[in-house]
């Protein structure tokens, strides 16, 4: 029985046969193989190496129109790989479903510089491995990222993810010596545990500085409360033309003026009527009465025993010539008020007799009372002859007879 090949010695045949099936038309070798190949364990060795021995042998496939039904994910994974047929772009898990692909998750936990080293010492001068499949289209699990990185893929679609890393080992170091912190792709895109480790590390920062960082200055109250600075009102002398002012003016000086003036009318009036008030109290009150001496005519004009009413109602006083007092032909003037209370009495031809109607008083013709109240005689006025011969009367001047003053000459006319 033959040697069973090793390992390695079909992963160098595997290698070796790939760029020549390329060369010749035939298709590339999967670039999951290599992976499998390296992960598997020794119990999984030899289904894998038997896959990566008949592959190339398997030159059809199964396809929909054979099968009557459309193709699964697998099924059309392995028509790629026994077509040679570049892997379409939109195939979501190239890599991690196909069952030789089952043990790359067990074998992940194995040092990438376990394999490393094998490529160079099983073909030091073949072609460098193919690279594993990289999905486009959609950002790397951390799990395919750490595949690609352990498998050392160095297929086009591989060289990205490699120098990825050496590119963002790149560009800390140069945001470090520039001092500028490394800038991290969104949280929920992060997938690298160290860009994690470094946004955690940040947000603790930031937390901590906004903790410490002193809170703004609240507004007080005080500061609310200050008054405002309210501009001067503009005065109304300023928004007047000058013709207005002018006009503003000469009203308030009239108006002044007119009050200054009715000021000075009436102190003045005051201190005129109280001139005349001392002047009219210089002149005391006089009675206008009518003259107390009067012409009543010559002492021919009068008839014996007779009484001359004609100036009782204006003089107040009778003419009378009579014989009856002391027996003397006389003529004299009897004033007509009676001597109870004033009343005037009437003179009676028939009777002949002055009688009083207020209260019954009488009186003779030569005027001594004789009945009624009255308590004393009527009175005489004075009666002289003038240069005209007339009679003149005067009332200024009384006779009374219980005085005895019928006895004087200028109480009566002798005839
Ligand atoms: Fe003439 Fe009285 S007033 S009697």
């Amino acid at each position: 029985m033959a040697e069973r090949p090793s390992v390695k010695d079909i992963l160098a045949r595997a290698r070796a046969a790939g760029p020549a099936a390329q060369a010749g038309g035939a298709p590339a070798p999967a670039a999951p193989e290599p992976e499998v190949v390296e992960a598997a364990t020794p119990e999984e060795e030899e289904p894998v190496a038997e896959a990566a021995v008949e592959e190339p042998a398997a030159p059809t496939a199964p396809t929909a129109s054979s099968l009557g039904r459309p193709l699964t994910l697998q099924e059309k994974l392995a028509a790629a790989r026994a077509a040679g047929v570049p892997k379409p772009a939109a195939a979501p898990k190239p890599a991690a479903k196909p069952a030789a692909a089952k043990p790359t998750a067990k074998a992940a936990p194995k040092p990438p510089a376990e394999a490393e080293p094998a490529a160079p010492e099983a073909a030091p001068s073949a072609p460098p491995p193919p690279a594993a499949p990289i999905p486009t289209g959609r950002p790397l699990t951390l799990q395919e990222k750490l595949a690609a990185a352990r498998s050392g893929a160095a297929a086009p679609g591989a060289a990205a993810p490699a120098a990825k890393p050496a590119a963002a080992k790149a560009a800390p170091a140069a945001a470090a010596k520039a001092g500028a912190p490394r800038e991290l792709p969104p949280l929920e895109k992060i997938t690298d545990p160290k860009d994690l480790a470094e946004a955690s590390r940040r947000f603790g920062a930031k937390w901590a500085a906004a903790k410490t960082a002193p809170s703004p200055a609240k507004p007080t109250h005080k500061a609310e409360a200050k008054p405002q600075k309210v501009p001067p009102k503009p005065s109304k002398e300023a928004a007047l033309t000058p013709a207005q002012a002018e006009r503003r003016r000469f009203l308030i000086n009239v108006s002044i003026g007119t009050w200054v003036a009715l000021g000075w009318a009436t102190f003045t009036a005051g201190i005129a009527a109280m001139l005349a008030a001392c002047g009219r109290f210089m002149f005391p009150n006089v009675l206008a009465e009518p003259p107390s001496t009067i012409k009543i005519g010559p002492p021919a004009n009068f008839e014996p025993e007779e009484v001359n009413e004609r100036w009782k109602s204006e003089w107040g006083f009778w003419v009378v010539r009579s014989s009856k007092y002391n027996g003397q032909d006389i003529i004299y003037a009897l004033q007509s008020i009676c001597t109870h209370l004033g009343c005037p009495p009437n003179w009676l031809a028939g009777e002949q007799k002055f009688k009083c109607p207020c209260h019954g008083s009488g009186f003779y013709i030569s005027g001594i009372n004789f009945e009624g109240p009255a308590p004393r005689p009527l009175e005489r006025f004075k009666v002289a002859l003038a240069d005209d011969g007339q009679i003149v009367v005067d009332k200024s001047q009384k006779f009374q007879e219980e005085l005895g003053q019928w006895a004087d000459p200028d109480s009566f006319i002798p005839v």
